[in-house]
């Protein structure tokens, strides 16, 4: 297993007065060890209804039946406690991010496969992300679906009452999405689901997660 992270202490940010990093003994090489695979940050990002958790969860599906160690963190479900006080501005966006962003390099200190579900709209705060946790260990997903077919599908009815002015600031309709360079371009308003999860898959076992 290779030494691909740095340790978290190591890193030169804000934290509370009179604290002191407490080293631990088991380490992340442990973990990984243990594991029988490199922990690693897939980040799937797109607009609301383009697929992110339902290919989250189905390549977490996979993974599991590889008795691998996951997590999904999705958008939804994050802003009901840890960004509950969040809502949609671009502040607010930022801030959602950037805890989301801290998280995420808990769980791959746990050893964890960390796969996200956000449509985290703006590129500067995907690259803070990717820089926090390493560029080696961030992996970006742009699940890739016309926003015509987002609000045709309108899963949770969220784009009718954007269209209708009931919900302000609606990514795609009245606040923006700004398209990464990601890793892996995934079509999904064409792909089937079955075949973009395997996509991630090869992707993760290319880049030497998975055996
Ligand atoms: S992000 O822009 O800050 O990354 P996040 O992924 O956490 O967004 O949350 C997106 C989810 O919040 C959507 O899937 C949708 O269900 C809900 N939502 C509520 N209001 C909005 C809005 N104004 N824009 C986008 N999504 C919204």
């Amino acid at each position: 297993m290779t030494n691909t992270h740095r340790s978290l202490q190591s890193r030169d940010v804000p934290h509370s007065s009179n604290t002191i990093w407490h080293n631990a003994t088991v380490t992340r090489e442990r973990r990984e060890k243990l594991n029988g695979h490199r922990s690693i940050l897939v980040w799937f990002t797109g607009l609301s209804g383009s697929g992110k958790s339902t290919l989250a969860h189905t390549v977490e599906e996979q993974l599991h039946q590889r008795e691998c160690r996951t997590i999904v963190l999705d958008g939804d479900n994050v802003r009901y406690g840890l960004c509950g006080d969040l809502g949609f501005s671009d502040v607010d966006r930022v801030e959602n991010i950037r805890r989301i962003g801290e998280v995420c390099n808990l769980f791959l200190e746990a050893g964890n496969i960390v796969l996200t579900a956000f449509i985290s709209p703006f590129k500067k705060d995907r690259q803070q992300v990717k820089k926090l946790v390493n560029e080696e260990n961030f992996i970006q997903v742009y699940c890739k679906c016309a926003v015509e077919v987002c609000e045709k599908r309108d899963v949770k009815g969220h784009y009718k009452r954007a269209r209708e002015g009931k919900i302000k600031n609606f990514t795609g309709i009245s606040a923006p999405y700004e398209e990464p360079d990601a890793d892996l371009v995934i079509e999904t308003d064409t792909v089937p689901l079955a075949e973009s999860a395997d996509l991630v898959v090869e992707l993760l076992q290319k880049r030497g997660i998975l055996d």
